[in-house]
């Protein structure tokens, strides 16, 4: 059975002071909950993966980096790889996020590198695609969601290895979330490539997370959803109480 995750992605955000309070709360919050098949992640600036490892070690949640290098190492100041990532005991780390494809130019390419590398390092690649306003006006939301299905995807064997979050970059930071109904279409799509592509048990084990604008009043809809098995939290998750409020909702469906 496929796991329900909830993810935060801190993005560019909290000093360590703050994150250190948040990282104990969360951990206090955890105490009283029984996770059962709810995952918690929490991907920090890759300045305090450290310090959230060593809080993790004795928590119920796990650690993500938010980006790696597509290189394996060398001379490539102020970058961090995918053998580092391994070498800090870490499970998860966001690749393709619409950010870095609209900032620092990544493409579908470049995020199959990082990819790669992160499963030669054994580290969970958790794969974000979703469509823009203009695409979605469009009418090619699908094809878009499909090219970057085969691009990130391209070459890479999954086996319980990988997570996709489907992000419509109209709903992300914006307050304005897919309805449940939108976002479940695009989820469904995403499990039948993966069918098509893998295998049905690889489709059905393989855990599609939803991002944009979820926060606790929405996440008990959207997690209904048949095919959204858990979401990649950004506002909401700097906050710890709203954060702990979604993890029990995912805990109680
Ligand atoms: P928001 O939850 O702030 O919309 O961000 C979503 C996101 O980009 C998570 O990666």
């Amino acid at each position: 059975m496929r796991k329900t995750i909830i993810a935060g992605n801190w993005k560019m955000n909290k000093t360590f002071l703050e994150a250190d309070i948040f990282l104990f709360e969360l951990s206090e919050n955890l105490e009283k909950i029984e996770l059962g098949t709810v995952e918690v992640v929490i991907c920090p600036p890759s300045l305090y993966l450290e310090l959230a490892s060593d809080i993790a070690t004795d928590s119920k949640f796990h650690i993500g980096a938010q980006n790696v290098n597509d290189n394996a190492d060398g001379a490539f100041t102020g970058e961090i790889s995918a053998a580092m990532l391994h070498s800090m005991d870490l499970k998860y780390c966001i690749i393709g996020h619409s950010e870095r494809r609209k900032y620092y130019s990544e493409s579908d390419e470049m995020i199959n590198a990082k990819l790669k590398k992160l499963h030669e390092n054994e580290i969970i690649p958790i794969l974000c695609i979703g469509e823009t306003l203009e695409q979605r006006e469009q009418g090619i939301t699908k094809d878009i969601i499909l090219a970057q299905l085969d691009g990130g995807l391209n070459g890479v064997e999954i086996e319980d290895n990988v997570v996709i979050a489907y992000e419509p970059i109209w709903a992300i930071g914006t307050g304005k979330t897919a309805t449940p109904q939108q976002a479940q279409e695009i989820h469904s799509l995403i499990r039948n490539w993966l069918e098509e592509n893998y295998s049905k048990d690889i489709s059905e084990e393989t855990s599609i997370l939803y991002g944009g604008s979820m926060k606790p009043e929405n996440v008990k809809e959207l997690l209904s959803q048949s095919d959204i098995d858990g979401g990649l939290i950004g506002g909401a998750s700097l906050d710890v109480s709203k954060f702990s409020k979604m993890i029990e909702t995912a805990v109680e469906l």
